[in-house]
């Protein structure tokens, strides 16, 4: 095989095998997109989820070619319950070894002024459809006692955020069901672990318009965010926040007064929301 070489097979995650795959959701950019490479990196095949195919297509070829894994591709949209269930099934009946739960998207503003449908799917993309693929894996999982999903919740998860309400309250959501989730399954040989990121640079054009609102040393990059990802679902770690910044940020935003942080966070947001 030409390419960089292939990490060891993580520990205490199943090792790669013809058959089994690692699902990314999001795949088609950013964190997404890192998590497919790290994954691909370390020999896991892949099952490559968002809505543009033609870009999924384009990683499977890139990470085909330079790992030497196979990258299948379902596009569909995450947030609509018929396309959904057909792909829950699918992962039902197969031996997932990873489940990346990563597919996300936000809104900025007053949720009175946004629009009803697209604040209704983001609640099903951001919240119901982890939750569907979650219980989709996990008696697969539970019965060969080994496997790992990876849940990307946000540090918006943590607290009030007037301004980006829809969206914190679906990564308050996540947050809360990853961690729990992985205290059921504690002795299982299933790992969970939350993904909780402050900014990330990706090449999502919404964040030309953010970009700078947050000053540069904040931000890190989805590589490396993937990587350290991985590395602590393979230790079964409870939450993992890329970058010293926002792990600061993190925890202030978990144990300060909410009545406090609420219009803070909210007035920043605003200026979010144009
Ligand atoms: N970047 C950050 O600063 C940051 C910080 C905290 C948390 N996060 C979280 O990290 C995750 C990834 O975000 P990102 O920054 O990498 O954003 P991104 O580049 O915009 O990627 C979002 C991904 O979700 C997919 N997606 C969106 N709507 C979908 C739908 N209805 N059905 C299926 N797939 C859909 C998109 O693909 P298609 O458009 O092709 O469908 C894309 O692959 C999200 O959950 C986000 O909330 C990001």
């Amino acid at each position: 095989m030409v390419g960089p070489a292939r990490y060891a097979p993580s520990v205490s995650l199943p090792a790669p095998t013809a058959d089994n795959r690692a699902v990314v959701t999001g795949a088609s950019s950013g964190i997404g997109t890192a998590l497919a490479e790290e994954l691909a990196r370390r020999g896991y095949s892949l099952i490559l989820v968002a809505r543009r195919e033609e870009l999924l297509n384009e990683l499977s070829k890139r990470l085909t070619e330079r790992y030497g894994i196979t990258a299948e591709v379902r596009a569909i949209d995450l947030s609509d319950r018929e396309q959904r269930a057909p792909l829950s099934q699918e992962l039902a009946s197969r031996d997932i070894a990873i489940l990346c739960n990563n597919a996300g998207v936000s809104t900025f503003g007053p949720v009175a002024k946004l629009d009803l449908n697209f604040e209704r799917s983001i609640m099903e993309l951001n919240a119901v459809a982890v939750h569907d693929l979650s219980l989709a894996v996990l008696p697969g999982m539970l019965e060969r006692r080994g496997g790992g999903i990876l849940i990307t919740g946000s540090a918006a998860g943590n607290m009030p955020i007037p301004n980006n309400a829809t969206y914190a309250a679906t990564k308050a959501f996540t947050n809360s069901f990853s961690e729990s989730l992985r205290g059921e399954l504690a002795g299982s040989g299933v790992n969970v672990t939350l993904l909780a990121p402050g900014p990330v640079r990706t090449t999502n054009p919404d964040q030309e318009e953010i970009g700078g609102k947050i000053p540069d040393f904040i931000w890190v990059t989805a590589a490396y965010t993937a990587k350290l990802s991985i590395d602590a679902l393979a230790r079964n770690k409870m939450r993992v926040v890329p970058g010293l910044i926002s792990k600061g940020m993190s925890v202030a935003g978990q144990y300060s007064p909410r009545a406090i942080t609420a219009p803070i966070v909210g007035s920043f947001y605003k200026k979010l929301g144009g």
